[in-house]
């Protein structure tokens, strides 16, 4: 694969790319505080209450040996948040650094989600696409995923005293 524009992470100054030894492991809690500042980063990833660190230990708790991170070496460079409900799976946060992107990562991710929720039994994963984020639909397009027709996500927060 030969580098185009911006010299990317693993380029070579011969402008032809090595390969790059890219580790997916199972998010765990030691991966939080890393994974958290890593997310933030990202300005299409929006971090909120439920990214607390007891949100998170509930959802992976609930959700265990489905989320993934990927390491170049010691470096986190890519995660993505994975669970069911026993009957849909839901993919969140997913990003790879930006240095790091069109080396198929985000794909390897995603991937490795939807092989664990087929061990589940679960037979569709949905994600949520924020509509002003058009270059990422582009990612779900490429990689099998479809919009459904004429639905809206709708949210309500949930308050004591309803
Ligand atoms: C979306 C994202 C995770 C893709 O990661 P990536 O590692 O670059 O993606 P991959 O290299 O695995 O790409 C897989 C395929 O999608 C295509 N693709 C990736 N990003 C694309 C983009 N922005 N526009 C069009 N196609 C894209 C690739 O060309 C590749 O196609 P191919 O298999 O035919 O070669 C990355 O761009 C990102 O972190 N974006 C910011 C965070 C974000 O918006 N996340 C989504 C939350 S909904």
């Amino acid at each position: 694969m030969h580098c185009t524009g911006r010299q990317k992470a693993g380029a070579c100054e011969f402008g032809v790319r090595h390969k790059m030894n890219i580790e997916i492991t199972k998010f765990s809690m030691s991966d939080y505080e890393e994974a958290t500042a890593f997310w933030a980063s990202i300005p299409e990833v929006g971090l909120d209450d439920a990214d607390s660190i007891s949100s998170m230990q509930s959802f992976i708790k609930r959700n265990p040996e489905l989320s993934f991170v990927a390491r170049h070496g010691r470096e986190l460079i890519g995660a993505v948040l994975c669970g069911h409900d026993g009957r849909r799976g839901y993919l969140h946060h997913l990003a790879v650094n930006p240095d790091y992107r069109g080396r198929g990562i985000g794909k390897r991710l995603v991937n490795k989600c939807l092989s664990a929720l087929y061990r589940c039994g679960v037979s569709r994963c949905n994600i949520f696409v924020y509509s002003r984020n058009e270059k990422e639909k582009e990612f779900w397009e490429k990689t099998g995923w479809t919009t459904y027709d004429g639905l809206e996500i709708m949210y309500r927060n949930v308050e004591p005293n309803v």
